[in-house]
């Protein structure tokens, strides 16, 4: 692993290991982030690796312009107040979605909403100009540490899981951004309220100075957000499918759908996804929501899931099955 002062041709060269699928530590006005293309499901499951992350939390992904943020998600009234007031800079929006935003399911955890960020740091926005398309990235820190806000602090935590550190010096904000939920979206019938946006994460941008671009104040999410958007209730009804998930499953039923990994599949006939048929967690945890939704579109009642090992990566896999299989709501 390199690390390369931010400079035109350095961020051209980190621009290109992003595009060809890699991780780069890149810096931004707040923390340096843990960066990989938002599109490529391989390249984010990297992250997930690299961070030793227990769970798949949902990624904020950074745009380079408006009309990037626009094309992956819908904006109502108060986010578009929001944007035009802090952005670029320390906000983040969580907005609704778009079904052709082309992000990985991996990034968003499955769920119908997208976090959107347009950070400010000069070289932020170079990069992302170069790489010309969106960049997912946590901070790069590995789970459960202190936010980065040096390139010392990204290479203590993560040297040799990643292809290079674009150093620009120390991140001037060196808090992460606020993160507010917009995606409420008001249909006019329903009490104003009910649609307010809620602020998940306090950071580099203060509820006071959203409250006075909102002309009200935000709500205050219940608890902390990282932990919200992923307690077991909220999630198991994001991340089930329709059908019925059985796990850890030896002997497949007639008729069951079958998620298989690694090369030994059990005896079975009828529909079979193989999240890794050489055994590659990585591989299983980029496939794994696309391969759950593949088998509901195609209608089956229920999906037998084989044993997927414990270690690295197939712990966050084993999570969101067992949210999954979770007794529904
Ligand atoms: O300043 C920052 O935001 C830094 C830099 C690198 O941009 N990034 C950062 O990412 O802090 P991370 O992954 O450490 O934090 C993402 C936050 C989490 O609190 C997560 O729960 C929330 O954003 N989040 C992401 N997508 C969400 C969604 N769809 N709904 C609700 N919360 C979401
Ligand atoms: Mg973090």
């Amino acid at each position: 692993m390199k690390t390369l002062k931010a400079s035109p041709p350095a961020i051209v060269e980190a621009a290109r290991i992003i595009r060809d699928g890699g991780l780069i530590a890149m810096p931004t006005e707040t923390v340096y982030g843990l960066a990989a293309d938002a599109s490529n499901a391989m390249a984010v499951a990297r992250i997930f690796e690299a961070k030793g992350r227990p769970s798949f939390n949902p990624l904020i992904v950074h745009v380079g312009d408006i009309q990037m943020a626009r094309r992956l998600a819908v904006f109502t009234d108060d986010s578009e107040k929001l944007a035009m007031a802090f952005w670029p800079g320390p906000l983040t929006l969580v907005l609704r979605r778009r079904e052709d935003a082309g992000v990985s399911d991996l990034v968003t955890a499955g769920l119908p909403t997208i976090a959107i960020r347009l950070p400010a740091h000069p070289t932020t926005a170079k990069l992302l100009h170069a790489a010309n398309t969106p960049i997912a990235a946590p901070s790069a820190n590995r789970s459960g540490h202190v936010s980065p806000t040096t390139a010392d602090h990204v290479a203590a935590d993560l040297a040799g899981q990643i292809d290079m550190i674009l150093d620009a010096g120390a991140c001037p904000v060196g808090i992460e951004s606020t993160v507010v939920d917009c995606s409420q979206i008001s249909d006019g019938n329903e009490d104003k309220e009910d649609a307010a946006p809620t602020l998940l994460r306090p950071g580099g941008i203060s509820a006071e100075q959203i409250g006075r671009v909102l002309g009200r104040p935000p709500r205050k999410a219940a608890g902390d957000n990282d932990t919200a958007p992923t307690s077991p209730g909220q999630l198991a009804s994001h991340y089930a499918p329709n059908a019925r998930m059985r796990l850890n499953v030896k002997r497949p039923e007639p008729g069951e759908a079958l998620l298989a990994f690694g090369p030994k599949v059990p005896a079975h006939c009828g529909l079979m996804i193989n999240l890794s048929p050489s055994g590659d967690l990585k591989e299983a945890a980029a496939n794994l929501f696309a391969s759950l939704r593949a088998l509901d579109s195609e209608g089956c009642t229920s999906i037998a899931v084989v044993t997927i090992p414990g270690e690295g990566l197939g712990e966050a896999i084993n999570d969101r099955l067992l949210r999954a299989a979770a007794p529904r709501p």
